[in-house]
């Protein structure tokens, strides 16, 4: 007899810690919270969900990264199920992205550990360093190293948008950790995060079960032109790398309508110098973010980008200088972890789709090494990295009750080891 089915987590718990963390830099007159990677926020962040782990008496351990994994002993000292996600925000962070992945996590241990039930295998709750990348990119970076996809001394010298570098900042908020990257290889990996897009909402379905992450191309542009006065400069004179950027800017919409969905492109940042009124711009940096999660259209909105980048440019008399930030290919999960996450769902009474996630997470990192999915509920519409960023308590309650029950068969479930050749 199944003596796990049963159990449901505590959505009051869940919610609890929700808003103990969102009050750790809370956005004044929002529900939203800011604590961008390796920051005094982030750290007051760390602190909090570690203290929730060692009262869980989960054992804790920090890598070189600032990768923090919590282990749930099982009957057996195998390879953990893991669970988690990251508790960096951007700037403009809502509460649940990240959050409600790690704190859901927790929210299972508790609940195991209240109704006595030890698992077959470890329980492992991680978060993830420096998952938005808004602060030093690329994103994902914790869980990169994690897996052994960037060498930690390349990450560690990682120089943020402020100037300050990675490895010194995460000494100084002492989470620069002992254990080694590449980390312990899980089990399985499953991630519970919002959907953080209207499709859910749309279609009235409570679950996600997400069977793909599509690919993130990030550029940082530099164009550097000419300053000079803005009175008494001819147009057909100008060096504008202003002009550059704003077009450069007009022509991503169009490229991404041009290509259609599932082709989304954005100009996220963009920093003119000196960003006077009356001075025609130095230099303009502004930020590329295109996606698809087809490999091959993505490669074409790159190609397409970049020629009308240098076309436009060197009509201008501008030169322009060009630095990879972040650049993941489309990933499919393991379709037997998606298809568990599915039928949980249903055998919970939640109506579930699959689908593919618009938005980078860990879970892209985690399938290198292991089978992986992520569970996803819906955002209310359809908003996040923004505040008003909002899930229902249903929801959130239903999502943490599909990873418990998928994480638990988890612990049972032996996979293939993938045959050579
Ligand atoms: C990172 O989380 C992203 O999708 O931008
Ligand atoms: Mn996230
Ligand atoms: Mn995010």
């Amino acid at each position: 007899m199944d003596t796990t089915a049963h159990l449901r987590i505590d959505i009051d718990r869940l919610q609890h810690r929700l808003a103990d963390l969102a009050a750790i830099g809370a956005i004044e007159g929002t529900e939203g919270c800011a604590r961008l990677a390796f920051t005094d926020e982030d750290k007051a962040g760390r602190d909090l969900v570690v203290a929730w782990m060692r009262d869980l008496g989960m054992s804790v351990t920090v890598d070189r990264i600032g990768n923090v994994v919590a282990v749930m002993p099982g009957e057996t000292e195998t390879a953990p199920v893991m669970c988690g996600s990251h508790i960096d925000t951007v700037r403009t962070g809502g509460r649940y992205d990240g959050n409600l992945g790690v704190l859901a996590g927790l929210e299972i241990v508790e609940t195991l550990k209240t109704a006595g039930i030890t698992p077959e295998r470890p329980i492992a709750v991680a978060f993830f360093s420096d998952e938005e990348g808004a602060r030093f990119a690329p994103d994902m970076l914790g869980s990169l190293v994690y897996v052994g996809g960037m060498g930690i001394e390349e990450a560690l010298d990682i120089e943020g948008i402020d100037g300050a570098v990675v490895g010194p900042e995460l000494e100084r908020i002492g989470y620069a950790g002992a254990a080694p990257v590449p980390g312990l290889v899980p089990h399985a990996f499953v991630e519970l995060h919002v959907e953080q897009g209207p499709v859910l909402e749309v279609e009235d379905i409570t679950i996600g079960a997400v069977d793909g992450v599509q690919g993130i191309s990030w550029t940082e542009v530099t164009v550097t032109g000419q300053s000079n006065h803005a009175g008494t400069t001819p147009m057909h004179l100008r060096k504008d790398p202003g002009y550059v950027a704003a077009a450069c800017a007009a022509f991503v919409r169009s490229l991404a309508d041009d290509l259609g969905h599932p082709q989304v492109g954005t100009v996220g940042r963009v920093e003119f110098a000196p960003n006077l009124v009356n001075v025609v711009p130095a230099s303009a940096t502004f930020t590329v973010d295109l996606r698809n999660t087809d490999e091959a259209t993505l490669q074409i909105a790159e190609e397409r980008f970049h020629e009308f980048l240098h076309t436009t440019a060197e009509a201008e008399g501008c030169s322009v200088e060009t630095r990879t930030l972040a650049r993941f290919e489309p990933v499919i999960f393991d379709p037997a972890v998606v298809q568990l996450v599915t039928d949980t769902a249903t055998e919970l009474g939640y109506s579930v789709k699959q689908m593919p996630s618009g938005a980078g997470h860990d879970a892209q990192m985690l399938a290198r090494v292991c089978p992986t999915a992520m569970v996803f509920t819906p955002s209310v519409d359809g908003l996040s990295h923004n505040p008003a960023e909002y899930t229902a308590p249903a929801d959130l309650e239903a999502g943490a009750n599909v990873l418990l029950h998928t994480m638990l068969a988890l612990t049972t479930i032996s996979f293939e080891e993938p045959s050579d050749g």
